[in-house]
């Protein structure tokens, strides 16, 4: 992983991240154990899934992450989302005062970090979505716990790859947190001027 930095990697305890704190990405009993409490409320079939790991199989490991955003995008109604543009990226903050909701939003992004610093495919039929994986390696992402959530700043040095990052932000996740499972059945145009 590249271009993520160590806090991201500590914080989705990703491997390369020497903190003690934070719980390894696998092996997956000991993840499961010490999970932390969010993710503790997270349904069943959720709760003994190792994120990282789940987000490496390919394509079955693809299902667990496709059950994580399709439950998000059934329950997109409870989400917040704000997205803040910065000179070379973004920074968003999404989050739910539905406990269960907040789990899923840090599992998600989780899973998405994984498979992207990986350039493992995912929406490969959307444009904006094949684009963004293609460029992962220019693409810098650091993530906060915030109450209920998630605050994420994405930003690159290509300013091509800012444009496809700000896209993603505003015409992807923001527009799937507004309308669910009818927004996401919709290609995302590519942004203008790429
Ligand atoms: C309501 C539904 C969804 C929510 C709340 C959500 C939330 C998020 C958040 C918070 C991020 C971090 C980046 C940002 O804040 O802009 C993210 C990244 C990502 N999401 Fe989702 N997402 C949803 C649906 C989806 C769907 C349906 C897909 C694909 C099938 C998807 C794929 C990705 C990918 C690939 C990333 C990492 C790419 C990047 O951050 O550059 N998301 N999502």
């Amino acid at each position: 992983m590249k271009h993520l930095s160590l806090l991201t990697a500590c914080v989705l305890g990703l491997a390369g991240c020497s903190s003690s704190t934070e719980p390894p990405a696998d092996p997956p009993d000991e993840a499961a154990e010490e999970r932390p409490a969010d993710t503790a409320v997270l349904p069943e079939e959720f709760a003994d899934m190792d994120p990282a790991d789940a987000a490496r199989r390919g394509p079955q490991g693809i299902g667990e992450a496709r059950d994580v955003f399709h439950e998000l995008l059934s329950r997109h109604d409870v989400i917040d989302r704000e997205v803040e543009d910065l000179p070379n990226g973004v920074r968003t903050v999404t989050t739910s005062t539905d406990p269960e909701v907040a789990a899923l939003i840090r599992l998600h992004v989780r899973q998405m970090v994984a498979r992207l610093s990986e350039g493992m495919p995912v929406r490969r039929w959307d444009p904006l979505f094949a684009e963004l994986v293609k460029h992962h390696e220019a693409i810098t992402i650091e993530i906060e716990e915030v109450p209920g959530g998630l605050r994420v700043v994405e930003t690159s040095d290509d300013p091509q790859v800012v444009l496809l990052i700000r896209q993603h932000a505003h015409r992807g996740v923001s527009e799937f947190v507004e309308r669910g499972f009818d927004r996401a059945s919709e290609p995302s145009p590519l942004p203008e001027g790429y």
